[in-house]
């Protein structure tokens, strides 16, 4: 029998305590974690892109960051719905878990993916700058470092990308 459990949850938090093994989770959730292909068609999601597609032309808004994207499913309904109103759209997600952005990879091959700990990994020096941060509950996870995750997180926006700030919805 694997040593490792099937059940998404047991990788995340324990006894009150995140845990935080988002690899491990992806490897091995029988089910995809949080529902994610699901969540990503609720209505928090069409409200988002409706809020989204309304400020587009006032903040020439060209490049999206689904920070925090896991298996990319909502970076993917923005791609769907943003790029044929925006010419040459990039829409990019990031994940801790590079198992995720891998499978995110493969599941949505036209957008890229990558490993990234928001916290953690050194991104002052990424080249990649964008417009507008997309961050979609995830702020659980981040919540007993919600100031650092917050000034990481302003290093990915172009000068001037906070323009927006409300665009960093809360969950
Ligand atoms: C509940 S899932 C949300 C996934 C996606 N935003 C959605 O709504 O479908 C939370 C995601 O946050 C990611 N995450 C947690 N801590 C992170 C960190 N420090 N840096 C980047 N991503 C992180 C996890 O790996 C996980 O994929």
């Amino acid at each position: 029998m694997s040593k490792f459990s099937d059940d998404y949850h047991d990788y995340v938090f324990k006894n009150g305590k995140l845990l935080g093994q988002f690899d491990d989770m992806y490897r091995h959730s029988k089910e995809v974690p949080w529902h994610q292909d699901k969540t990503a068609n609720s209505l928090f999601v069409d409200l988002d892109i409706a809020i989204l597609k309304h400020f587009l032309p006032e903040f020439n808004i060209r490049s999206i960051c689904d920070l925090g994207c896991g298996l990319g499913y909502v970076s993917a309904r923005l791609h769907s719905e943003i790029s044929p109103l925006v010419a040459e759209l990039n829409i990019t997600g990031i994940d801790v878990s590079t198992e995720a952005a891998a499978q995110a990879c493969l599941l949505h091959p036209h957008i890229n993916f990558f490993g990234v700990n928001i916290l953690h990994d050194d991104i002052s020096s990424w080249e990649r700058k964008f417009d507008l941060l997309y961050v979609k509950d995830v702020l659980w996870y981040v919540a007993q470092d919600a100031k650092l995750f917050f000034s990481k997180a302003k290093t990915l926006l172009k000068r001037g990308g906070g323009a927006l700030p409300a665009a960093i919805r809360a969950g």
